[in-house]
């Protein structure tokens, strides 16, 4: 079975960006780490990043077709997009929802998210270490 990973605005300049929030990995580390817990569990992964919220919710709507379950840092859109909210909705896989910052601690328009209320866990403040966690939270849910 396979996880679909998704990364949203900015995410593709993580390890250069804003460092001492973010930390010095990049999405390539992230996306490697991912995709090594996963083959722990016998899982596969689709990766994918983008600026654009169209982009991000034709991966998800791809998803219903060969993924059981969704990873997603959508970045910025996060506390934004209904319509990527939606498009998690519309395919009802399950979600785990990743901010590698504790988005609580920091400015009040991080607090909201319009994902959380839909997602089966929610890692925040973690550093990339998150997206681990996430992986294996999800693996022990698809194995029921
Ligand atoms: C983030 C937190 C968001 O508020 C921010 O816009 C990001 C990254 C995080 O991983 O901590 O782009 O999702």
């Amino acid at each position: 079975r396979r996880i679909l990973l998704v990364n949203g605005p900015n995410l593709n300049l993580l390890g250069t960006r804003e460092p001492a929030i973010y930390g010095a990995d990049t999405l390539a580390d992230v996306e490697a780490l991912v995709g090594r817990v996963a083959t722990e569990f016998g899982l596969d992964v689709r990766c994918v990043q983008s600026n654009h919220e169209g982009v991000l919710i034709d991966a998800i709507h791809a998803a219903r077709e060969d993924c059981a379950a969704v990873i997603i840092n959508a970045g910025a859109f996060t506390h934004t997009s209904v319509a990527i909210r939606d498009a998690l909705t519309g395919v009802a896989l399950p979600v785990a929802e990743v901010h590698i910052s504790n988005v609580h601690t920091r400015e009040a328009f991080r607090h909201e998210s319009f994902i959380s209320d839909i997602a089966e866990c929610v890692i925040v403040g973690c550093g990339v270490q998150g997206y681990d966690f996430a992986v294996r939270r999800i693996a022990a849910l698809l194995a029921g």
